[in-house]
């Protein structure tokens, strides 16, 4: 049997890594075990029938295709678990508001931020929509991305909320990168239930979370002050429950409301954002192995302050980064994204790698498929152009990333998208 093994032909064979990350993890990294990517010097790694076959230091096979990786690091393709992907328009006209110190919130509630990119979204079809999360995967995929989640939340009434994730459905059908989405209904309180919010969480309750079916696998919801209550949050994560969807947030952003403590309440998989959590709501996330998911690009384009990271990963609360790509933070690339934790949030570049592999595929339910470089998982690799993993948040504001492996199949390579990445059957 062993021998059958020793002589079976690999696909695929990258060898001589300076740097082998496996990230290798069977449940979220939480404390030091953040610190640990398990690191294979001078690596190499087996992919067959777009898997990962094996993993070692020197591995005696025959391959088809053979890719030397010396002087650079091969770790997993990065899993950005917090995105609005989907939505038309761009908000570049802010940033100028921001600058003469105009709040989040003040912006949003006198009609721009997410209400101008509803007004923009309603009016654009499925066509348009999935043109414009085609590209910008694409983007994402030469930073490195392999898998993304992706929120509705543009749209706000059950129509377009409907049309948002089914331009999900399509993308993920469509593309490469592995798309998983999360229905975001309660974004906003849309101007038409401006003076009555309980009735569009009713809108919510009665006419969209049953048409999610097939469509979603999380909910989520926006829960702020002058946005939704805990009340409110509470009873949409509840009811969604009932349709099959895991329960997810935004918490503690730019109020404390007690968003912390309500996720591990509902049994959340994630709270996001948690710039103003309390201590008692992080230790009892900690507690229910609730997964922190940082946002450092939201804090640096608000202009707003960072999630005390240090702190909360001695609290032993599992902690993720993300993108959270939206038209607020346009952001798109998760080596910037571990640069701001590193230099803003005081994690290590260890720490920022864990959180934006194998703990960010956690808050999504995809731990036991990607994150990670494990015998099994899918073969989704990054080869990246510096010879050690610190390199990472050093080198700032440039693309590392030489070759990206989605699936068993190089999909970028010199840095370059290959001629095709749509998804093979
Ligand atoms: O996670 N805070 C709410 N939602 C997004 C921003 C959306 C927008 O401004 O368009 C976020 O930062
Ligand atoms: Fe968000």
């Amino acid at each position: 049997m062993y021998l059958i093994y020793l002589f079976m032909k690999a696909d695929m064979l990258i060898e001589n890594a300076s740097q082998l990350l496996t990230v290798k993890s069977s449940k979220p990294k939480v404390k030091g075990e953040m610190e640990d990517l398990e690191i294979i010097n001078d690596g190499a790694i087996a992919v067959r029938n777009n898997r990962i076959f094996r993993v070692d230091k020197k591995i005696k096979t025959d391959a088809k295709k053979k890719i030397d990786a010396s002087n650079k690091v091969v770790m997993p393709g990065f899993v950005d678990c917090h995105t609005h992907l989907v939505f038309s328009g761009s908000r570049e006209n802010e940033l100028k508001m921001k600058i003469e110190g105009k709040a989040y919130l003040e912006i949003l509630e006198k009609g721009g931020g997410i209400y101008s990119t509803v007004n923009k979204t309603r009016k654009a079809n499925v066509k348009e929509l999935v043109a414009l999360g085609l590209s910008r995967l694409d983007e994402m995929l030469l930073n490195g991305t392999t898998t993304v989640e992706a929120k509705s939340g543009y749209g706000l009434n059950p129509e377009d909320e409907i049309k948002c994730l089914k331009v999900i459905e399509e993308l993920n059908k469509q593309h490469v990168v592995d798309v998983v989405p999360t229905f975001l209904g309660a974004h906003a309180i849309p101007s038409e239930f401006k003076n009555n919010p309980d009735k569009y969480v009713d809108l919510i309750i009665k006419n969209m979370l049953p048409k999610t079916r097939n469509l979603a696998e999380f909910c989520d919801v926006f829960c702020e002050k002058n946005v939704f209550t805990i009340e409110q949050a509470r009873k949409i994560l509840d009811e969604g429950k009932k349709f099959g969807l895991i329960p997810k947030m935004h918490a503690d952003e730019i109020y404390r409301t007690g968003g912390a403590e309500l996720a591990s309440e509902t049994g959340c998989v994630s709270a996001d954002h948690l710039l103003r959590a309390s201590d008692k709501g992080i230790k009892k996330m900690a507690e229910k192995g609730v997964i922190g998911v940082l946002l450092p690009g939201t804090s640096f384009t608000t202009m707003e302050k960072y999630a005390d990271a240090r702190k909360y990963i001695n609290y032993g609360l599992p902690v993720a980064l993300a993108s959270d790509f939206n038209p607020n933070c346009w952001v798109n690339n998760m080596g910037f994204i571990i640069a701001l934790a590193c230099y803003n949030m005081k994690m290590t570049p260890a720490e920022a790698i864990s959180a934006s592999t194998i703990n960010a595929a956690f808050a999504i339910n995809r731990g036991k498929e990607v994150g990670s470089l494990e015998v099994g998982k899918k073969a989704d690799i990054l080869i990246l152009d510096v010879p050690n993993y610190e390199s990472i948040p050093y080198r700032l504001g440039m693309n590392i990333v030489d070759t990206v492996i989605k699936n068993g199949r190089v999909v970028v390579e010199n840095g370059k998208l290959c001629k095709t990445v749509v998804k093979e059957d």
